[in-house]
């Protein structure tokens, strides 16, 4: 069933079942070789699933969980190999959710949860995006509102040195510096660039991610020249007849004329920014939106989450003004 965390819902299953696994994988139609996040609700089940246990993952649990922190570690051998799509490491996360926490509890068993959209899709950060997405694939979702961060968990791989970000998201780099002192933030994770299969160290990397149906181009640069590239995109587009809408914030959704604008916030407030982005993108979708275009936002804090996902959706199609 599918189940709110303060990230964005997840569909869970149990994670030392391999049939139950396969199934997981059918719902969402995501390829096998991309394992899901284990869910816990007590740090003692690391020490069941993880070989070993590093100093600084032991700080981490105690600074950042229940979180959206989710830390990759060497495996252990009660694992199914489809838990973890045969590689020798498995990513474990502990929900600030009390949801969540009650469905593990309950249940009595780690939880496996990839994001429950249909692979490809932006995630879900409400149960009517769950049923958009697998109504009639899954047997249940447990609505609890709109999800707090509404951006994924940020993954953390801790079996190599220095520990290196795989994937931004509701923990921030700055956050974790100041918690171990050296991270590194691998190129998938500031998805600057696209990246190849074979030097994908997460899996989930290759795959193009996060995108509604859409055409999704994205500007970067300053504000002011962000603003006048838009304008220029948007008119070329219309004069080709598509149907074009802007990704704005509050401080430039008035310079915006004749187009669907949908503003995910101040620029000032990037956890806002991170709460509405998935959302939506998807209702660009429903308003049968062809092409969205995007503006580029800072890189601190959650906007690196955010960016990550933005240069994804694209599929690297980013122009920089000056
Ligand atoms: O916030 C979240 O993390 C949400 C909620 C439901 O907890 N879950 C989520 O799961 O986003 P998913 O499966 O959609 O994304 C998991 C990411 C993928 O990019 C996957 O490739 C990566 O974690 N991952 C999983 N196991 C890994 C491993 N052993 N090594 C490296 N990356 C791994
Ligand atoms: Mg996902």
């Amino acid at each position: 069933m599918a189940f709110p965390t303060e990230t964005v819902y997840g569909l869970g299953a149990n994670a030392v079942n391999a049939e139950a696994i396969c199934r997981l994988f059918e719902a969402k139609k995501r390829p096998l070789d991309n394992p899901p996040i284990v869910h816990v609700a007590r740090d003692e089940d690391v020490e069941e699933l993880a070989k070993n246990v590093p100093d600084d993952a032991r700080k981490l649990m105690q600074l950042f969980w229940p979180g959206p922190l989710t830390l990759i570690f060497e495996r252990s051998k009660i694992v199914p190999d489809v838990t973890v799509a045969g590689m020798d490491t498995i990513a474990i996360r502990m929900p600030r959710h009390n949801v969540a926490l009650a469905l593990i509890r309950e249940s009595g068993c780690p939880i496996a949860a990839p994001s429950a959209n249909l692979a490809g899709k932006p995630s879900p950060t409400s149960a009517q995006h769950v049923l958009a997405d697998l109504n009639r694939r899954i047997d249940a979702v447990l609505d609890a509102g709109s999800t707090d961060i509404g951006v994924e968990s940020t993954v953390l791989d801790l079996t190599v040195a220095p520990p290196q970000i795989l994937r931004p998201g509701g923990i921030s780099y700055e956050a974790l510096v100041d918690g171990i002192g050296e991270v590194e933030l691998s190129a998938v994770a500031t998805a600057e660039k696209a990246f190849t299969g074979e030097r994908a160290r997460s899996p989930g990397m290759k795959y193009r991610h996060y995108a509604p149906n859409a055409e999704v181009i994205l500007v970067e640069g300053p504000v002011e020249a962000i603003v006048s590239k838009v304008r220029e995109l948007v008119e070329s587009y219309r004069a080709k007849g598509k149907r074009v809408g802007v990704l704005a914030t509050e401080e430039t959704a008035r310079f915006y004329h004749q187009v669907v604008v949908k503003s995910l916030g101040s620029r000032k407030d990037l956890e806002s920014v991170a709460r509405n982005l998935f959302g939506l993108l998807r209702e660009f979708d429903s308003e049968r939106v062809e092409v969205i275009v995007a503006e580029g936002l800072p890189v601190e804090g959650l906007g690196l989450a955010v960016m990550n996902r933005l240069r994804k959706a694209s599929a690297h199609r980013q122009i920089r003004a000056a």
